[in-house]
């Protein structure tokens, strides 16, 4: 298999170089940045190249502004908070093509960091248009990738540059999440554990598939268990669950047993009756073993279940977990995914946090510093277990 080569085989001092990074940070109204990881986890190739003697055009989407000027989705405040990171100035243009960002990208000194208003503000950027990548490509003489998080999508920024500059490479961000999700798991230290919740199998089912070729063990929480409960022939009551995907389940089971990957759902549950999620509430809540009766909704694992989970996640050499095991957004139905938090934290092995909700569970929990590494891809993270390519990647100079 082929692999990106990264900054560390360039010298890329004194030349601008357009970096591609993934600054989609939550802000809320007054612009404060609620969640920074992004930003850290950018710092290194930042700091790489500002030892070179780079001239440093960053470049980034901020939500999903569809080619319009959104405001609230300016990329001000993340010129701001890089700026003392760093410790250094960020200059900012209101813009990411143009005169005036052509006059920033000529103006700045090796060292310098310019930081692009939000690349989505131009429909070009996720049509991958190529006369707007040709005016994106044009400030810079070199191409860094390290927007992980986005490198699953075929936009300007992430691919259709590559058409225009060389060299090419990964920063470290990439290089890194390339390898704790791909290398660590594909040949991995074992007992390999993956756990894995959220609330449909069809979102997780590629990733059931590609990940019960390298596992040891699968531990199935969230409201996907009750479709995989379904298969079984057991009874759900209200919980959430896909009745058409309850074959893809069947299959799913056939092929863990097959491959002798021991795959273990819940048996027991915390059931609830009157949820109310805006609220963050419930009226009424029971701990059921086996078939959950009408009336009831499954909202997370049961004691027995943590117990059981606890105990395979302990004995793991490797762990990657995606997804929480219940609602964890509403405290009562949260200890499911607190305790296999937990579980991954006391773990002396490598424990790898896939992205998306069990990295902000892991977060919420406080044991985040005590995991060996936490992906900051959502469906980047996704499509890269389920062993799709990504166009972000693939794009980039080849070793
Ligand atoms: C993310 O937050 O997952 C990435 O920044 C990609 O964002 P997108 O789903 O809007 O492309």
């Amino acid at each position: 298999m082929s692999k990106a080569k990264t900054i560390d085989s360039v010298d890329l001092s004194g030349k601008r170089v357009f970096v591609r990074v993934d600054f989609n940070v939550p802000l809320d109204s007054a612009g404060t940045i609620s969640d920074d990881s992004r930003i850290v986890a950018a710092l290194p190739t930042i700091k790489r190249l500002i030892e070179q003697g780079a001239k440093i055009i960053l470049g980034s989407h901020l939500g999903r502004p569809k080619g319009k000027r959104v405001p609230e989705m300016s990329l001000a405040p993340i010129a701001r908070e890089l700026s003392e990171k760093l410790g250094q100035p960020v200059s900012f243009v209101n813009d990411c093509i143009g005169d005036e960002v052509k006059a920033a990208a000529e103006a700045l000194e090796p060292g310098q960091v310019l930081l692009l208003e939000n690349l989505r503000y131009h429909e070009g950027e996720e049509k991958n248009d190529p006369e707007f990548t040709k005016q994106l490509a044009a400030n810079a003489e070199a191409y860094v990738n390290d927007a992980f998080g986005t490198a699953h999508r075929a936009h300007a920024s992430t691919a259709g540059v590559c058409d225009f500059l060389t060299p090419k490479v990964a920063g470290y961000l990439i290089e890194k999440e390339l390898a704790y999700l791909g290398e660590k798991t594909g040949n991995p230290e074992r007992p390999f554990v993956v756990i894995l919740g959220g609330a449909k199998v069809s979102d997780k089912i590629a990733v059931i598939d590609s990940l019960l070729e390298k596992a040891d063990t699968m531990l199935i929480g969230g409201a996907m268990a009750y479709t995989f409960a379904l298969a079984n022939g057991r009874t759900v009551g209200e919980s959430l669950c896909e009745v058409d995907k309850v074959d893809t389940a069947k299959a799913a089971l056939s092929k863990a047993a097959e491959k002798g990957v021991k795959f273990l759902l819940p048996s027991d549950n915390l059931v609830a009756k009157g949820l109310n999620f805006k609220a963050k509430s419930v009226a009424e809540t029971q701990i059921i073993s086996g078939n959950i009766p009408e009336g009831w909704e499954g909202v997370d694992i049961g004691p027995e279940t943590i117990k059981t989970f606890s105990e395979e996640i302990a004995g793991a050499k490797t762990i990657l977990w995606n997804g929480p095991m219940g609602i964890f957004e509403i405290s009562e139905c949260s200890k499911g995914t607190f305790a296999v938090a937990d579980a991954v934290a006391s773990n002396n092995g490598t424990s790898i946090i896939g992205g998306g909700d069990s990295v902000k569970a892991i977060k919420n929990s406080g044991f985040s510093d005590k995991v060996t590494f936490m992906s900051t891809g959502g469906g980047a993270s996704l499509e890269f277990l389920e062993g799709k390519t990504l166009p972000g990647v693939a794009a980039l100079d080849q070793e």
